[in-house]
């Protein structure tokens, strides 16, 4: 058998769509730049990573609780977070085309094209500069600098006729209330994060969950960045879905909890079935932290765009609770009765992009095979998250078939994600559900139905395509079985 892994983010996307689990948003007009929409499949496979998320982070965790807070919050909050100020890209436009890019991208594209051609040293030289840019007021002008200096032109018109580059904020801004002035002083942002909530409801849920520190809060749900460079499908949206938890720690023990989360969120990953070889840790170099950040690394995974983050893991210290404190008045501290102290906790976050998560669990997936001259496409994912655990197939439309078929789906839809199907052969049912990633398909046939005894059925598994003969009442038993001890290959 030959197995071709996927190559092409294009393949995917295709897939994606053909087999309903990411549509592009609002595509009979024409689609919105950087949104998506998750059909049916689709819909399913988040739900599921999700909720294996929520269930390690919470329920594996009894100092561990959960938050759903709002997506609209005071706008204090991003004053106090940094993010008016801070959450920047800083951007230029091709004048000629209108096209607007990311400056210090356009450095960073250059700087690979001279090393594509051999220009080693000029390369360095321009990476060196390009690494001491100027923060915040300078960044700008050092830019156009490093832009106009070294005569990059505009990579789509090949024009070098540039504006000024100029910050762009990354925050959604929006009015509240029929009697909004259209001023500034209205203004609240679709939250770009979803930590903050966490952060300004620390008090309450430390008051109300009874929790000592270290202790958790885990949330999930949407947030909003208007990215100017946003391509590459579900990797960079506009609108996209975050799952984060803030670990409060005692200051002193910070480090050992960042390594500690690190360790333990690389593991999740692992465990959601994601291949050793395709992940890693890539801690960031003390120049390059956040600003509200003293550790912080990425796990990544190698998309078919490369090696890519897909989760943060940060060690933030006191910073958010200590601006939230000094913004709002309110004191957010922690008393240790034991040691007879008082002190503002230090935060260890891990955050995730659930889009990013799906769009890799499906690249992971994905293979190509050739079987005796015949070829499948088939998504290998672990069952425990699969959109459809199990397709049920009467061989052909015969009443004794179809209702023991029926039968089957009514036992099993209590507890399985089931999917009834008698349309077409079924080799072509088969692979249906393998590019679906159905890990399960149950045929009824006449030799079951008909020989003495109990009823038998052949359960056929999506990874090596081979079948067993069980009686029905072992079912449930046998799928179990394949669910706990399955491993990807
Ligand atoms: N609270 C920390 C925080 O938001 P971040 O590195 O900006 O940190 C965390 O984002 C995660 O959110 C990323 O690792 C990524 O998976 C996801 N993410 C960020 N921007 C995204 C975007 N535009 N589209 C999809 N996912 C995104």
């Amino acid at each position: 058998m030959s197995v071709t892994e996927l190559e092409n983010l294009d393949t995917i996307v295709s897939l994606a769509k053909a087999r309903g689990f990411i549509y592009q948003s609002s595509e009979i007009y024409g689609g919105l730049g950087a949104v998506y929409d998750y059909g049916p499949l689709g819909t399913e496979l988040k739900r599921n990573i999700r909720d294996h998320w929520w269930k390690v982070m919470t329920q594996y965790h009894d100092n561990i609780v959960g938050l759903d807070a709002s997506i609209f919050m005071h706008p204090k909050v991003w004053e106090a977070s940094g993010h008016v100020e801070g959450f920047n890209d800083p951007m230029i436009d091709d004048k000629q085309s209108n096209k607007r890019y990311r400056a210090d991208m356009l450095v960073e594209e250059h700087i690979a094209k001279l090393r594509k051609d051999g220009k080693e040293e000029e390369a360095d030289e321009l990476q060196e500069l390009l690494d001491t840019t100027g923060k915040r007021e300078g960044l700008c002008k050092d830019l156009h600098k490093l832009i106009i200096e070294n005569e990059i032109r505009a990579p789509e018109s090949g024009a070098f006729d540039w504006t000024d580059v100029r910050q762009f904020n990354l925050m959604f801004k929006t009015q509240f209330g029929a009697t909004s002035s259209g001023d500034d002083d209205d203004a609240v942002y679709l939250r770009p994060e979803t930590a903050q909530g966490i952060f300004v409801n620390f008090k309450n849920v430390m008051d109300t969950a009874r929790q000592k520190i270290p202790f958790g809060i885990a949330q999930v749900g949407k947030a909003f960045r208007n990215e100017v460079v946003a391509r590459q499908f579900v990797f960079r949206m506009r609108e996209f879905e975050q799952m984060e938890m803030q670990y409060f720690v005692e200051p002193g023990t910070d480090e050992e909890n960042y390594e500690k989360w690190l360790s333990k969120r690389l593991d999740w990953h692992k465990e959601l079935g994601i291949r050793e070889h395709k992940l890693r840790t890539h801690p960031h170099p003390e120049d390059k932290l956040a600003h509200y950040a003293v550790s912080a690394a990425d796990i990544q995974y190698e998309y078919p765009i490369g090696w890519q983050e897909v989760e943060g893991v940060h060690n933030r210290t006191d910073f958010d609770l200590s601006q939230h404190h000094e913004y709002s008045g309110k004191k957010l501290e922690y008393y240790d009765q034991k040691k007879q102290k008082r002190y503002t906790p230090y935060v260890i976050e891990t955050s995730i992009g659930l889009d990013r998560a799906v769009m890799m669990v499906l690249c992971d997936a994905y293979r190509e095979e050739e079987v005796d001259g015949d070829s499948r496409t088939v998504l290998k994912l672990n069952p425990k998250i699969a959109p459809t655990k199990i397709g049920i197939f009467p061989l052909i439309k015969k009443d004794k078939l179809q209702d023991l078929a029926h039968k089957i789906e009514h036992d099993l839809r209590e507890d399985y994600n089931v999917l009834y199907d008698e349309s077409g052969s079924i080799g072509k049912r088969y692979r249906r559900q393998d590019e679906a990633g159905t890990p399960f398909c149950i045929t009824v046939d006449f030799d079951g139905v008909e020989s003495e005894g109990e009823d038998t059925v052949t359960i056929r598994y999506r990874d090596d395509m081979t079948q067993d003969r069980v009686p029905v009442s072992r079912l449930r038993e046998v799928i179990g079985e394949k669910m706990r001890s399955w491993k990807p290959e």
